[in-house]
């Protein structure tokens, strides 16, 4: 079996378990990163590895009538969480999952106004496919926000972030050292900000179709 098959097999299983530990929670990061996307009131939005759907709901919020959220996923059971939620919330008019696979997505080029992942590429078994997936289907003009642990910007907690690489590789073939920001200028997109978070190694990454 390889990576791929693993990799869905493995969220798969956890989707069961996925909210219970709240790792499919919104939190402050999360709902930064919608923010940060700055999505029209009718804009066409694409979640990317949406999981359980954690920011389904939030990012509905933002958006009016017209508004239309796809979030994505290969994991059969991870979608079925998220179109749970959907359901549960009330928000089926504007949004829905399906299952696909990030690395070929059935969508026509410049498809989206905007594209969002959380906590997704990273667990990716080939993101720099899949990012170059995500370029191809945004719409010139369009933003991309990327919200995903990586390597610190200084010296300081090196050792923190080793130890914490090790853990993610280990506990789930997470890989923690991915530079999303140069995969996703080798995607042809502008890297427009990269905003940090004190305390934590989770950074978002907004990056401009031009
Ligand atoms: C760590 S979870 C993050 C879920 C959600 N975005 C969140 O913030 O809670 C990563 C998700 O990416 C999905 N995934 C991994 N590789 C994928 C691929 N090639 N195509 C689509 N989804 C993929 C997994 O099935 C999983 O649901």
């Amino acid at each position: 079996m390889g990576r791929s098959e693993k990799t869905k097999k493995r969220y798969d299983r956890w989707s069961r378990f996925y909210d219970v530990f709240d790792l499919g929670g919104v939190n402050d990061q999360k709902k930064l990163a919608v923010n940060l996307l700055k999505p029209e009131n009718n804009a066409k939005i694409m979640d990317m590895g949406t999981g359980t759907g954690a920011i389904i709901p939030y990012l509905a919020q933002q958006l009016g009538e017209e508004g239309q959220i796809i979030g994505i996923d290969f994991s059969e059971n991870m979608v079925k969480a998220a179109n749970e939620r959907i359901r549960k919330q009330g928000i089926a008019s504007k949004a829905k999952a399906m299952v696909a696979d990030g690395t070929k997505l059935p969508f026509p080029d410049e498809y989206f106004d905007g594209i969002i992942a959380t906590f997704a590429f990273t667990s990716f078994p080939e993101p720099e496919k899949a990012i170059r997936e995500c370029a191809r289907v945004l719409r010139p003009g369009g933003r991309f926000s990327i919200l995903d642990t990586g390597k610190p910007a200084g010296k300081k907690h090196m050792f923190r972030y080793r130890y914490l690489k090790f853990l993610m590789w280990k506990a789930g073939y997470t890989d923690i050292s991915l530079d999303i920001p140069d995969l996703v200028r080798k995607a042809g997109l502008k890297v427009n900000k990269i905003q940090r978070f004190s305390g934590s190694f989770a950074y978002v990454t907004i990056a401009l179709k031009i």
